[in-house]
């Protein structure tokens, strides 16, 4: 069959609230033209984030109700350590609250003044982390991921050679790890290959380095790797996800995406040592040892969501329906990075709004045209995200003007994509008329969350 079909079917739903453009043009001016502030019941179609918007399975919610809520020892505990061991191979792993939990652990042990981290792509939360402990982040990505007419399949990939430039340069002693995302959220949700996380487990070997996955989309890395990598079409994803798991040292993982729940996350870690630290870190901050920042219900449906995550018939439908939405917007004309990633499709605003300069930010026009025209809620990564100032308070853009259309896991239908198509079809042929934006309120760290803008 052509058609590949959700593999599931629809037990309970959610209404969607219909608005008008009017009501709308309301709500973005009363959030700053900032869609984070918009209140959920004034989107339609929510693509902010893959990340904690999943609709957990009929299994999940059964866990749910099992969920053993002892203070330590909890059995849902015990089942989540086992599922997650038995995946990754590392002996310690932490429970925490949500990704960032665990790299706040990790990263601010590693971190501190005069060490560098060097990553594929630093995710928003990763950099924060790093950059707060007073350490520098470096993102290295392959030369291939800004080749736009490339097709290659593995855009997500480190730039290893650099990598080896940078730890000849900064000294072997001040690297506070190597971090490889896979997929490669901030890159444009691209995979990065088996041969490129062992090129980067040789450099840490060589150099006696960390080496880290953050590796909270790993299964459908893992489905890419299946699909284009040779040696890889008769192993199953999870195997694969294995043997990439066995090259690093540790992971931190947001259980919020692949693990198909709303919260959660964890640490895990080969070294007895850095795991006896983070673990006094784990109780100060997040909790004790055997729950973290978690319920033991949000543990017992993540170790379910960890299983079902790597149902094939579940990884082709996931990603063939983001790819669907991303080569519909590209026979519209509309500039998409190639190829499509698992967990969302990235538009090239600063290429679709040509007539905008990246100080008034075509990205953040973007995702206000979108909401107003159907209500659709996306985010800007480009230069809001990552843009900094030099020192004449300058801005320094970011290397794209991406947007995000991030596609929630077993949320939407088809008949809501094509939706999405159709707006995209309208936004196109207004894109004259798009304004750019200024910022009027920005705060020191992370500013895409808060910060207030208006059209000029
Ligand atoms: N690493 C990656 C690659 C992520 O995409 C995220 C979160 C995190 C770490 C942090 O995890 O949210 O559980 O604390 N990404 C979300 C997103 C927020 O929308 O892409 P968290």
């Amino acid at each position: 069959f052509r058609t590949v079909i959700e593999p599931f079917r629809i037990k309970a739903v959610e209404p969607i609230a219909m608005t008008t453009r009017e009501e709308r043009e309301k709500f973005l001016k009363a959030a700053n033209f900032n869609p984070f502030k918009l209140k959920s019941e004034q989107v339609i179609i929510d693509l902010l984030t893959d990340s904690g918007t999943s609709a957990m399975s009929a299994e999940q919610w059964a866990g749910m109700m099992r969920g053993d809520e002892s203070y330590a020892g909890s059995i849902s505990w015990q089942r989540l350590e086992r599922v997650v061991r038995d995946l990754t191979g590392y002996p310690h792993i932490l429970p925490t609250h949500q990704g960032r939990a665990a790299e706040r652990i990790l990263y601010s042990h590693l971190g501190g003044e005069g060490r560098t981290f060097l990553s594929n792509t630093h995710f928003d939360t990763t950099r924060a982390n790093v950059e707060f402990s007073g350490a520098e982040a470096i993102d290295c990505v392959t030369p291939e991921a800004s080749r736009a007419d490339s097709d290659f399949p593995f855009k997500g990939n480190a730039d290893v050679e650099r990598m080896a430039e940078l730890v000849a340069e900064r000294g072997a002693e001040n690297i506070g790890a190597i971090i490889l995302t896979v997929t490669n959220n901030s890159g444009g949700g691209q995979a990065v290959s088996m041969a490129n996380a062992r090129a980067v487990r040789d450099l840490c070997r060589k150099h006696d380095l960390l080496f880290i996955l953050d590796a909270c989309r790993i299964a459908e890395n893992a489905w890419f790797i299946k699909q284009d990598e040779e040696g890889y079409g008769g192993k199953s994803c999870r195997e694969i996800a294995s043997e990439m798991f066995a090259l690093a040292d540790g992971c931190v993982f947001s259980a919020k995406k692949d693990a198909l729940v709303n919260m959660g996350g964890f640490l895990a870690l080969n070294d007895a040592e850095l795991a006896e630290h983070c673990t006094s870190v784990l109780i100060i901050t997040e909790g004790y040892t055997t729950y973290g920042g978690l319920s033991g219900r949000d543990m017992e449906a993540i170790a379910i969501g960890l299983d079902e995550i790597f149902n094939e018939d579940y990884l082709r439908y996931r990603t063939r329906s983001t790819a669907y939405l991303g080569e519909h917007l590209d026979r519209l004309g509309i500039p998409v990075i190639k190829p499509i990633g698992g967990h969302a499709v990235y538009v090239d605003a600063g290429k679709l709004y040509d007539h905008l300069p990246v100080d008034q930010y075509p990205g953040q026009s973007l995702v206000c045209e979108l909401y107003k025209m159907a209500g659709i809620r996306s985010v800007e990564i480009g230069s809001v995200m990552f843009g900094k100032y030099d020192d004449g308070g300058k801005l320094v853009p970011a290397p794209r003007e991406l947007v995000r259309l991030a596609i929630p896991r077993r949320v939407y239908t088809q008949s809501h994509v094509d939706y999405i198509i159709e707006a995209f079809e309208r936004v196109r042929d207004q894109r004259h008329s798009a304004p750019g934006y200024r910022i009027t309120w920005e705060p020191k760290f992370l500013r895409h969350f808060t910060s207030d803008f208006e059209p000029i």
